[in-house]
């Protein structure tokens, strides 16, 4: 047996084994999953726009007009008209002076953090961040402290040591670096964005925020947590994807002129890789302009989340901790998490199962995605089907989650943290460790 074999072999006696379905036609509400029709109720496609017959129409004549590629990075080859239309729509939507296109919300993340995170630099991570924020703190030469999940108590501890050591406004180099989802992609709760900005303030650090579940699906007209926080011009880079709520693919980052002019110069994810493709970018403006012309989609997504909300907890699911269209049901163990999944899937409903290292050990899911395309009698039944599928499964939700979130950092604290360079210092009010934790999955999955 290759060594390749018997890692694999040993993924699928965890349970954390992955392979991918086949599905036909669009992401839309209901689709033909490995042959069977089923209710997709776990993809980002939000507003039901990367199926829109004016998103796919203006994919199919930026094809004819522009080409199917953008031929080189934008560095090497030129923008195109088509990016820089878009560019200036991103910024007007998003309150900024400018704005930058990458190639996906990843490469913008891992472009974004380690272009500002350089050597000298401490950068604050939120320890339930998106792995393209953790990847890009990897990737950044600074130091890491990861924070406990919105625990401004814990960033503020953070902070008061990196000034002391001698960043920030009084310190010799480069400013903290704060990074943060604004929506938490395997939680669906929201980062504490005006306690983030007020700390920042204090400490004189600059702030990125993940705006990829946000932008499209709560503020007003669709601009995200961060305008709903009423923070609009106070953050330093918000980043957002293109193939979530905006239908497409590809990101963006938003942020004054003199940023955007720096992350051309530095982020090596924008420079060294091809622009996004025409049609892609062309859908997205498709996307952009019915979100202007259309607010009520989003108000639509958000009472969709709360019918699926009510349904679930009346099933006995804990759907306390999501206020969004993201409501995970955190099983536990990730075997029994995908006996659900499965489970619902006989029964006709698709959530795919979440486990490490997407989330911390013992805290595996199925992360439901809800969209303003479907119905709210959709949304009941798949509650339903979830609840008899758990029973079905030999999971009782009403007995609570089996490894709360507390625990899992407990555990990591005891197996040590070099992720958090900061060790010198006492000891932290708490200490996060789930960066520490995706490294080491990821490593045993590599
Ligand atoms: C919070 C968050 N940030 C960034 C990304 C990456 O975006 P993209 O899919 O455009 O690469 C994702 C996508 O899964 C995400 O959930």
């Amino acid at each position: 047996m290759t060594e390749i074999q018997e890692r694999l072999d040993e993924l699928k006696e965890l349970g954390l084994y992955r392979r991918m379905r086949l599905v036909s036609g669009p992401q839309g509400p209901r689709v033909v999953l490995d042959g069977k029709p089923v209710l997709l109720l776990c993809s980002n496609n939000y507003l039901g726009l990367a199926d829109h017959p004016r998103v796919r129409e203006a994919a199919a004549d930026a094809a004819m007009r522009w080409g199917v590629g953008a031929g080189a990075s934008r560095l090497v080859s030129g923008t195109m008209t088509v990016h820089r239309r878009l560019e200036e729509s991103l910024a007007m939507f998003k309150g900024t002076e400018s704005a930058l296109l990458f190639g996906s919300g990843y490469l913008a993340n891992t472009g974004v953090v380690s272009a500002l995170g350089g050597a000298g630099t401490t950068i604050f991570s939120d320890e339930l961040n998106h792995a393209s924020l953790i990847d890009g703190c990897r990737l950044a030469r600074g130091e890491t402290f990861v924070y406990g999940h919105c625990d401004l108590d814990h960033l503020e501890w953070g902070l008061q040591q990196a000034v002391r050591d001698g960043d920030g406004r009084r310190g010799r180099c480069r400013p903290p670096l704060i990074v943060t989802d604004s929506v938490f992609s395997m939680d669906g709760d929201i980062a504490p964005l005006e306690g983030i900005v007020e700390l920042a303030e204090h400490y004189g650090a600059r702030v990125v925020v993940d705006e990829a579940h946000g932008t499209g699906c709560m503020g007003p007209d669709g601009r995200g947590a961060i305008a709903e926080a009423g923070l609009e011009g106070q953050i330093d880079v918000v980043v957002g994807t293109l193939g979530k709520a905006l239908g497409s693919y590809g990101a963006f980052a938003a942020c004054d002129a003199q940023m955007a002019a720096y992350l051309t110069n530095t982020a090596r994810s924008l420079i060294f890789s091809t622009a996004p493709p025409p049609p892609a970018v062309a859908g997205a403006m498709a996307a952009l302009d019915l979100l202007f012309e259309q607010p009520r989609r989003v108000e639509r997504l958000q009472s969709n989340a709360a019918v699926l909300r009510d349904a679930l907890a009346q099933e006995g699911f804990d759907v306390e901790g999501s206020t969004t269209q993201i409501v995970p049901l955190v099983v536990g163990d990730a075997s029994t998490a995908m006996r659900v999944c499965e489970a619902a899937l006989d029964r006709g409903v698709f959530a795919q199962a979440i486990r490490p290292p997407t989330v911390p050990e013992g805290t595996s899911r199925l992360r439901l995605a809800v969209m303003a395309s479907h119905t709210k009698d959709e949304l009941r039944e798949a509650a339903r089907v979830l609840g008899k599928a758990a029973m079905a499964a030999g999971w009782r939700p009403s007995v609570g989650r089996p490894v709360a979130s507390g625990q899992t950092l407990a555990t990591e604290d005891a197996a040590g943290s070099s992720a958090h360079q900061a060790a010198d210092a006492p000891p932290p009010p708490r200490a996060g460790g789930v960066f520490d934790q995706q490294a080491e999955s990821i490593a045993r999955a590599a």
